[in-house]
């Protein structure tokens, strides 16, 4: 890049949490300044959590800075160095940020951001920038849970989402558990694993879901927390069982915050190895204006995959 911007344009959340009402404002703001230890990457894609659409409506348990930048899932390149970066000195190449980002500070939907070195990672060479940009919250987060190759239950309040899933990966095929048509789920998921349960489980419900989980994993499985999603208002149904099950089933039980930057690299040189392609878990590429529909369908539960905007 021959002569480097000094504006940029973002979205910044308008934090009106009223239904109905715009979430997202774009507009037009000065690039923070380079300092001797960061960088200044322009965000070639950005894809989407529930996580962005939940803070643009409020829900965010934990501090939220005002009229803050959402989303933290961004690939870009470099395109200029502070005087004392020393990891990231060749400019032309491809590389990626992430930091704990988009709610008690800036996140990344913006053409161009500006990071510490020590918080950019090295991206595989063989993805698109629309699949790299899956990888530091979301991919991160998966394989902080996960780390090998597993047959999955899925549940789902849909029948129709995961059917689209599970014919795309046949091998070996995905299961689906309806939690919605299947009040007692874990029922199901024990019928399916023999009567012996899960290995792991990725929690994503909250206190109300997270026995049922335990009930599930076979004895010495492990149940990571990651996500509070539900919504049923029943937060302490079945707590009282928390500690017969967890120590019954002798379950390892702890929680996921993404990951750290090895954790990223980790992840990305694991990919590099196997070269395993993302193009084909995502749900739709909109252009950046289109941001607050974006959110908005993500609030909507629409999305089968994932969801990600292009800068
Ligand atoms: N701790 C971390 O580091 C971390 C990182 C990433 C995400 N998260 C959190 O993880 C959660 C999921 O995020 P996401 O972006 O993956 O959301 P997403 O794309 O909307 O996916 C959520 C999935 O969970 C299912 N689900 C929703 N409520 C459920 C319930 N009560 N019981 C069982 N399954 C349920 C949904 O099924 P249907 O919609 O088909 O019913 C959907 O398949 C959010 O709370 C997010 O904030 C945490």
């Amino acid at each position: 890049m021959s002569s480097l911007p000094t504006t940029r344009r973002v979205f910044r959340r308008t934090d009106n949490h009223n239904p109905g009402s715009s979430k997202l404002q774009l507009q037009t703001e000065p690039i923070p300044a380079l300092t001797p230890t960061s960088l200044l990457i322009k965000v070639h894609n950005i894809s989407l959590n529930y996580r962005d659409a939940n803070i643009a409506n409020g829900g965010n348990p934990w501090p939220v800075i005002l009229h803050g930048i959402p989303c933290n899932d961004a690939a870009g390149e470099i395109v200029a160095v502070g005087a004392h970066v020393s990891t990231f000195r060749n400019p032309t190449g491809r590389e990626k940020t992430r930091s704990w980002l988009a709610a008690d500070e800036d996140g990344v939907l913006a053409e161009f951001v500006v990071f510490q070195e020590w918080a950019a990672c090295r991206l595989p060479g063989y993805l698109s920038w629309e699949e790299a940009c899956l990888l530091p919250c979301a991919g991160v987060t998966a394989w902080m849970a996960l780390r090998g190759g597993l047959r999955v239950i899925l549940s789902s309040s849909s029948d129709a989402k995961p059917a689209r899933i599970s014919a795309q990966f046949l091998s070996p095929p995905i299961l689906i558990v309806n939690y919605r048509t299947n009040p007692e789920w874990h029922e199901e998921v024990l019928r399916l694993t023999d009567g012996e349960g899960v290995n792991l489980v990725i929690e994503v419900g909250d206190s109300a879901t997270l026995v049922q989980s335990m009930k599930c994993t076979r004895r010495g499985g492990i149940v990571s927390q990651v996500g509070y999603l539900s919504k049923s208002g029943k937060e302490h149904d079945g707590l009282e069982a928390l500690l017969s099950v967890l120590i019954d089933r002798r379950i390892v039980l702890w929680s996921i915050n993404a990951g750290s930057k090895q954790d990223m690299d980790d992840l990305c040189t694991a990919l590099d190895a196997t070269q395993m392609p993302l193009k084909d878990i995502i749900d739709s590429v909109e252009p950046f204006q289109k941001a607050e529909e974006a959110i908005e369908y993500i609030w909507q539960g629409r999305q089968v995959e994932k969801v990600v905007l292009r800068v």
